[in-house]
């Protein structure tokens, strides 16, 4: 099957995206969210049940985001309608006889939601059956876990995934906070293939440049990033003392121009550098230089058809991972949309 700019979000409705911290979504806590131009609506109901449904209410339309949850119930600010943790519609409070049969017709489309890692993860589509990916280091207590603020993205995610694989933009992009004169061309590194993407390996140098954060985290390391498709991206770094840090992003596709990224940073116990809540705060600042290059390019999201726009003019090694993402998401796409026909 040919696929088309609109493909990636067809599929990506298979795969579990993260919409929200739990930590943001305490018991009764009800908020919207934009996932592949769906507009939903999250709850957490008292007993930590989840709802992920369409946003709109199927009275009038109104957003259910902006509603609470009362008596066990998710209520719509409008004209009161409630509605049950499976979307079952409850209560219509102007009805002056029950009305089973107009409950029945105003069930709430829902969707599979779950906690994991910190973050509230939906799936639009019940076909998709892979798992979210396994990092130990974030559920093992010895760790320090802390996730950082979501961060919006006037882009979409592939140019995130690309940013967030590129090592040549530190010395540019990142000037004060990575540093001055990091090195733009790249370590040698490996590249592996596996089913579900692919893996970098590179020794990464010390920085003997002006850079804002001190010490250990611009120190010499082993530098391992693992892809797993379509935006799942981790970066392990193992330092000569054997400390380690594994940073994930993931940027949750709102519309095709925009995304939110969510991340975390797990710490090995024991880590001889800057306390976790210092990191995280130094990572919202290459974050946001991030953000601000990311939303510099244009088009605002890579074609996974380079034939309608490109991708740009590349250069070995310095683009190697980003090309190798871009083709392995295309190959990925493939394979999904090859199953689904069959
Ligand atoms: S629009 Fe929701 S109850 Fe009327
Ligand atoms: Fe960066």
């Amino acid at each position: 099957m040919i696929f088309d700019e609109d493909s990636p979000f067809q599929v990506l409705r298979q795969t579990w995206q993260p919409v929200a911290l739990t930590r943001d979504l305490p018991a009764g806590g009800v908020m919207g969210y934009t996932l592949l131009e769906q507009e939903l609506v999250i709850a957490r109901f008292e007993d930590g049940t989840l709802l992920a449904a369409d946003a709109a209410c199927p009275h009038k339309g109104a957003r259910l985001s902006a509603g609470r949850i009362v008596d066990g119930c998710l209520m719509c600010p409008y004209h009161g309608w409630t509605f049950g943790p499976t979307g079952d519609c409850k209560n219509i409070p102007s009805l002056v006889e029950p009305n089973p049969q107009k409950c029945a017709l105003s069930h709430l489309k829902s969707y599979e939601a779950q906690d994991r890692y910190g973050m509230v993860w939906v799936k639009l589509d019940p076909a998709g059956d892979t798992p979210l990916p396994e990092v130990p280091e974030f559920e093992n207590p010895a760790w320090s876990y802390r996730l950082g603020p979501p961060m919006k993205f006037a882009a979409g995610f592939r140019r995130e995934v690309e940013n967030y694989l590129d090592m040549t933009h530190f010395a540019f992009a990142h000037g004060t906070t990575l540093g001055k004169c990091a090195d733009p061309r790249i370590p040698d590194m490996t590249i592996t293939t596996h089913d579900d993407g692919f893996q970098m390996d590179a020794p990464f140098p010390a920085l003997e440049t002006p850079h804002e954060q001190p010490g250990k985290l611009q120190s010499a390391h082993h530098r391992q990033q693992r892809c797993h498709l379509p935006n799942f991206t981790t970066i392990r770094q193992t330092f000569t003392d054997g400390d380690e840090r594994v940073l994930v992003h993931i940027p949750s596709p709102n519309t095709r121009e925009s995304c939110t990224v969510f991340w975390s940073l797990a710490i090995s116990p024991g880590f001889d550098g800057p306390e976790p809540d210092g990191q995280i705060d130094f990572a919202i600042k290459v974050l946001d230089e991030d953000r601000e290059m990311c939303e510099l390019q244009t088009p605002r999201e890579v074609p996974v058809n380079p034939t309608r726009g490109g991708w740009g003019v590349l250069v070995a090694p310095g683009d190697t991972l980003a090309n190798t993402y871009q083709k392995m998401f295309r190959q990925w796409l493939q394979k999904h949309l090859d199953a689904a026909a069959t």
